[in-house]
């Protein structure tokens, strides 16, 4: 291994605002599951997800600019949330965390009515039909999400690829779950899109998409329930 990935793999084991469950298949639920405000952020501050972080950008500008709301993100790569925790440190974001499981361990780590809102931003496209249940779009995703969800909490989607955001909005049609807004290249044609933040936050990934010209596209729904 890289020598400057074994430092930060030691390094991200001593942050405090990194949480690293030991057990990567868990059976039960995680301690703080229900009461991450009270007993992680030691607030009751509402709090929005990132899932699929990376390095975290996203996560860092809405903590910048919401100090008001709790976020964490969230990321399997030890690695990539290394960087953004790294920042979040050195700029004392106290409302920001990160959490490194896979998503589709979400439900041993979030109760019902949990969590505010959730960001998607450039989650892997799964293109080969076998594999599209892990679609962090998925019916099977937007379930786990429904049983954290306060209800009415929007889901926001981010994504360079045109298969996975025709995908989303298909399944967001067929479940009759509610469209708020979509564009299919937020930059160029997406003057109709409010969102706070939505078009100044780009992400590690979205630079490089951008960088190549291609479009951004960009949904928010909230679920039928
Ligand atoms: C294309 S990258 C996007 C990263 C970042 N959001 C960005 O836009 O720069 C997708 C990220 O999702 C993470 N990821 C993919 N599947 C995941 C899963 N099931 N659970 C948690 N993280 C996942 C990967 O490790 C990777 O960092």
């Amino acid at each position: 291994m890289a020598k400057n990935k074994l430092k930060r793999f030691r390094e991200i084991n001593s942050f405090p605002n990194v949480i690293q469950p030991q057990d990567k298949y868990p059976v039960s639920d995680y301690f703080l599951k229900g009461n991450w405000s009270a007993g992680h952020f030691g607030n009751s501050f509402p709090i929005i997800l990132e899932l699929g972080c990376g390095k975290g950008e996203y996560a860092l500008e809405l903590a910048r600019t919401s100090p008001e709301k709790n976020f964490i993100g969230i990321d399997i790569k030890g690695e990539r949330l290394w960087k953004g925790a790294k920042t979040a440190l050195e700029e004392g974001l106290t409302n920001l965390a990160f959490l490194r499981i896979q998503a589709e361990r979400i439900n041993h780590f979030f109760g019902p009515d949990e969590v505010s809102g959730i960001w998607l931003t450039f989650p892997d496209p799964q293109p080969r039909k076998p594999r599209r249940k892990k679609r962090l779009t998925s019916p099977a995703f937007l379930d786990r999400y429904q049983r954290i969800l306060v209800k009415g909490s929007p889901i926001h989607l981010k994504t360079d690829n045109k298969d996975l955001f025709e995908y989303t909005l298909e399944v967001v049609r067929e479940n009759n779950h509610k469209l708020l807004t979509y564009t299919d290249d937020l930059y160029n044609k997406g003057t109709n899109i409010n969102e706070p933040l939505v078009k100044e936050i780009q992400t590690y990934y979205e630079k490089i998409y951008l960088s190549q010209n291609l479009p951004i596209h960009y949904l928010k729904f909230l679920l039928n329930t």
